[in-house]
């Protein structure tokens, strides 16, 4: 990055604006009406680049990916190997899957053909925590992505705390505003076409349990207030992004909406 960086903000940047386009009607598409809207419409005239994975270096792909699936929430996971040596790891290929039984979903690439620390120790005992990355510790949280041996305890380097979680063996980060206590649901080894060995597994972990600091909770006490969350996502390359500006949009009402597709059908 060639232009100077500016130290962090340490204020809360989250607030509400209005949504981009307050007057899309049914059936607008792009908002052509607002500049942005317009510039997006204008930039089509550039046409599109193609990537195909088969005549790609996987490590483009990955770059590319990182990229352009922005922002990732990143599971800060904490398991326990077989033997008894704690891991803590960052992975940004993380999902909710479920809420009714909630669920989470973690892809862990192998390295070389074997599987990280961290997806061999879920898969060995069955056990792990997720907890939620934010801003005043995401710098401890980055570093226990070290590429270490497995004896090595990145808990220690990272200067974070092991809070003993309720349910399961593997502790939950203290310092984490959300975390969930999760059993191992299914793993499933994702294995090039034509290939034998795995590349990466994917994790699908139940939650049994949701430890939420009171601080970052609403004033109902029942959602997260993104105001107070201070969390952290995973954009391309080093980078993470800050949780800026938010606008809701309600979901539209069916019977509004079938008026509208009659009326256009007449
Ligand atoms: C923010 C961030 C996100 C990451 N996401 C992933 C991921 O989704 N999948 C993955 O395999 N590695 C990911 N990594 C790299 C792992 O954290 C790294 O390989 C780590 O050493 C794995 O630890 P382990 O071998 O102890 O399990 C990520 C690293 C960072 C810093």
């Amino acid at each position: 990055m060639a232009e100077e960086i500016p130290p962090f903000r340490e204020e809360a940047i989250f607030k509400y604006t209005q949504n981009p386009n307050p007057d899309w009607k049914f059936g607008s598409g792009l908002s052509t009406n607002t500049a942005l809207g317009a510039q997006w419409k204008a930039d089509e005239d550039a046409g599109w680049k193609l990537f195909d994975p088969a005549r790609e270096e996987p490590r483009s792909i990955y770059k590319l990916m990182t990229s352009a699936i922005v922002p990732r929430p990143v599971a800060f996971v904490s398991s326990i190997s077989a033997a008894g040596t704690p891991n803590l790891a960052p992975f940004s290929y993380f999902a909710m899957a479920n809420h009714d039984p909630p669920m989470i979903s973690v892809s862990i690439n192998t390295r070389g053909d074997a599987p990280k620390d961290t997806a061999k120790n879920i898969m060995e005992t069955k056990e792990f925590t997720v907890n939620i990355i934010a801003e005043p510790f995401v710098e401890a949280a980055n570093f226990t992505s070290v590429e270490a041996p497995e004896y090595f305890d990145e808990w220690i380097g990272s200067g974070l705390t092991r809070e003993p979680s309720t349910i399961i063996k593997p502790p939950r980060v203290r310092e984490s505003a959300f975390s969930m206590e999760c059993e191992l649901y299914q793993s499933v080894p994702l294995v090039p076409p034509n290939k034998s060995n795995p590349t990466g597994y994917l994790i699908i972990g139940i939650v049994k349990l949701l430890h939420v600091r009171n601080a970052v909770l609403d004033k109902n006490g029942q959602v997260v207030d993104p105001h107070k969350y201070r969390s952290v996502a995973r954009m391309g390359d080093i980078s993470y992004s800050r949780v800026g500006e938010g606008f809701r949009l309600p979901r539209p009402p069916w019977a509004e909406v079938e008026e509208e597709y009659k009326k256009m059908k007449q």
